[in-house]
């Protein structure tokens, strides 16, 4: 019998690619998401590239726990995959309460329905956020991490922890998170992809939309960062590369070949890429000129941080394929497919 795996959270930007990758690999699954950050325009568009018109597709929220108790009452699920979260930096900042509540509540939801229902293999999406400003690079998963610097961030280390202390105690679960650092790009497809609402809080996104002329200029956040080219080093990796690594990794778990029954793994390309680089090579694959300025840096941000990637390469056998470049032209790709609708 197939596999299915919940993808909580599924009709966003990672969870839309991701769910496209299990089913090419051959499992079932069920999306859930309360649409909080989101249309259907993503599903829909998973379900046009799989040619799978019955993907199960159910509009709740996780923080209702007699929801998710039906939800795991409905469907056998053998592994969940944990992407509904909140994710906008500043507004973490903004409205803690609201932050903690929502990221909080809902994996501990999963996590609780998944006891009560005889277990299940857990893949708690976190990210590089955790390593804050790293003292050496690039960073591995036994480098410290750092005080997180919002409320955000402190979401991903507290579910880490949450996750951690749950399997040491309850022999039903195991769990991997998993690292990401900047997932970018789009599905080759074009059909699906980010889709910030309103202003872009991220550097792809911002720069898409600039270059459709959405927004009149990019702003470089500092380049006085001691830094080859004074701009921030990031590690951008292409989000199909991404989504191929749940599957990795829900594979490891669902197969029985974890070691240890929590692990945690850095998802990324293992090279750093500057902002400037990074607005030069969109300029130049898809032959477009962005209007840009450099002004202050944006505070929070830290100067540097790419993944070693050895563990992952090693443990899962997974290893980002996709260049730069072919990622850049992916979300130029998506960004044209969306101004041809409006
Ligand atoms: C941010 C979050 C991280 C989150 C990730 C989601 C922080 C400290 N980190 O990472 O927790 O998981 O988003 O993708 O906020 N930039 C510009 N102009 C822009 C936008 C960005 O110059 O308009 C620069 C930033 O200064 C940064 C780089 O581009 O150097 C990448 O920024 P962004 O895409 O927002 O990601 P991070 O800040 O690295």
């Amino acid at each position: 019998m197939k596999k299915r795996v919940l993808v909580s959270g599924g009709a966003g930007y990672i969870g839309s690619h991701v769910s496209v990758e299990l089913i090419n690999s051959g499992y079932d699954i069920v999306v859930a998401d309360n649409m909080s950050n989101c249309d259907l325009t993503c599903f829909e568009g998973v379900k046009k590239i799989t040619g799978r018109e019955d993907i199960p597709f159910v509009k709740m929220d996780f923080c209702d726990m007699e929801a998710v108790n039906r939800l795991f009452d409905e469907y056998r699920i053998d592994a969940v995959i944990h992407f509904a979260a909140f994710k906008a930096v500043g507004e973490s900042v903004a409205k803690p309460v609201l932050y903690y509540k929502n990221n909080l509540s809902s994996f501990l939801n999963v996590l609780e329905a998944a006891m009560g229902h005889g277990g299940c293999n857990v893949l708690f999406s976190s990210s590089a956020t955790v390593y804050g400003e790293a003292e050496k690079l690039p960073v591995t998963e036994q480098s410290p991490r750092l005080p997180a610097t919002s409320p955000y961030g402190n979401t991903k280390q507290i579910c880490e922890d949450i996750l951690r202390d749950t399997v040491k105690a309850e022999s039903s679960i195991k769990g991997i998170a998993l690292r990401y650092f900047n997932p970018i790009g789009a599905h080759p497809s074009a059909l699906i992809g980010e889709l910030p609402r309103g202003v872009p809080n991220n550097l792809v996104p911002f720069i898409t939309q600039t270059a459709i002329g959405k927004r009149e200029r990019l702003s470089i956040f500092g380049n006085d960062y001691p830094t080859p080219d004074g701009t921030c080093l990031r590690d951008y990796i292409d989000i199909v590369d991404l989504a191929k690594a749940h599957v990795a990794a829900v594979r490891r778990m669902l197969d029985g070949k974890m070691k240890k029954d929590y692990e945690i793994f850095n998802i990324g390309t293992g090279r750093p890429v500057s902002v400037a680089e990074l607005v030069h090579s969109f300029e130049k694959v898809n032959g477009v000129k962005l209007n840009y300025a450099y002004v202050d840096r944006r505070p929070g941000d830290v100067t540097a941080i790419w993944a070693d990637t050895a563990l992952a390469n090693e443990e899962l056998g997974w290893k980002a394929e996709r260049s730069v470049d072919e990622t850049l032209e992916s979300a130029w790709a998506w960004e044209k497919h969306l101004a041809g609708k409006e």
